[in-house]
């Protein structure tokens, strides 16, 4: 079953108004994608700093307008629709666990509202519910009554992932949730997530620039360069025997697990100007394979093999 279909999404960020001259384009962050996520798979999104990742997320969660296009979760269009019941369907982990929790509000505090707003349900029940999530996620009850700052990244990351939880999403979008954390502890999150997923029947959107976390926990993975899908396919092989020049570079520019993407550092290294982006493949400029054709015309995604799709005019042979 499908839970979660995208199609065209985009997203321009308008440019504030100059008094004279001629009208800005924006600053086009996501260009029209559509992919699909089938249920209780975990989809890796990989990236550097800028492609869109998390303009991308925030879109999928409701917090951010889309630009263009539709986001369908189980089947239901959710244009144009209410917060709420954005939240009952789709919940966002953010990367940094200690300030994206409100450092005003206790733990009960913090869990107690998605229950309240999205669900109406009353002390008794909440309680009991909180209960059950706390218990689910390895944190004690008496965390309940302290304030955000009292933690470490990694408790305070299970208590985002609990906060997520308490809204019984279907979808969970990761946003670099382990990217601020210690190595060592990284793995214990992550092995909760995986158990969490298989316990709550949820499908997960997982995004983080660091290629060897997102071949572990993904089933499929989505590549992105410059706000656009450059390939998707199977996490086993994408990395192994990617198509795109640009999924190869990023596959062999960082081989071990918890180093960051760094591209390596070349003439043409630069992503592309977002104001003026260039008439073909964004990758153009950097791309050891390009020619004429890839700086006229921009490529389509298209299939290469059952499960891998990518948008090169000159992909990969295997
Ligand atoms: N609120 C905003 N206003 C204008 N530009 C933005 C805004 N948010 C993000 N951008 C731009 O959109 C692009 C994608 O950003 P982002 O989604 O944060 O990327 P990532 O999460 O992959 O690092 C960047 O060029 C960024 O500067
Ligand atoms: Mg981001």
């Amino acid at each position: 079953m499908t839970a979660l279909a995208v199609t065209d999404l985009s997203k321009t960020f308008p440019l504030p108004r100059r008094l004279f001259g001629p009208a800005r384009p924006g600053v086009r962050a996501v260009r029209p994608m559509s992919f699909t996520v089938e249920s209780g798979e975990t989809l890796g999104i990989v990236g550097e700093s800028g492609c869109g990742k998390s303009t991308l997320a925030r879109m999928l969660v409701g917090l951010l307008d889309p630009t263009t296009g539709h986001i369908e979760i189980a089947g239901k269009a959710l244009d144009n629709a209410d917060p709420a019941v954005f939240g009952r369907l789709i919940q966002y982990v953010f990367q940094d666990p200690i300030s994206s929790l409100n450092p005003r509000k206790t733990i009960r505090q913090i869990m107690e509202t998605p229950l309240k707003r999205l669900y109406g349900m009353e002390k008794a029940e909440r309680t009991a519910r909180i209960a059950e999530i706390f218990d689910s996620v390895n944190l004690r009850e008496e965390f309940l009554d302290r304030y955000p700052h009292e933690f470490s990244g990694g408790q305070a990351q299970r208590i985002g992932i609990a906060r997520a939880l308490a809204a019984s999403p279907r979808i969970i979008v990761l946003d670099e949730p382990v990217s601020a954390l210690d190595v060592s502890v990284q793995a214990q999150v992550l092995n909760l997530m995986a158990r969490l997923r298989d316990e709550f029947d949820l499908t997960y959107l997982f995004i983080s620039h660091d290629l060897a976390v997102v071949e572990a926990v993904s089933d499929r993975v989505v590549v992105l360069y410059f706000g656009a899908v450059v390939e998707i396919g199977n996490a086993k092989t994408i990395f192994s025997a990617p198509k795109h020049p640009y999924t190869k570079l990023l596959a062999d520019s960082a081989p071990v697990v918890g180093r960051p993407l760094t591209a390596p550092e070349q003439k043409g290294s630069e992503l592309p100007d977002p104001l003026n982006p260039p008439p073909g493949c964004a990758f153009a400029g950097r791309c050891p394979r390009a020619t004429q054709i890839c700086r006229a015309e921009d490529p389509a995604l298209r299939q290469m093999q059952e499960d891998q799709f990518a948008a090169c005019h000159h992909p990969i042979e295997s």
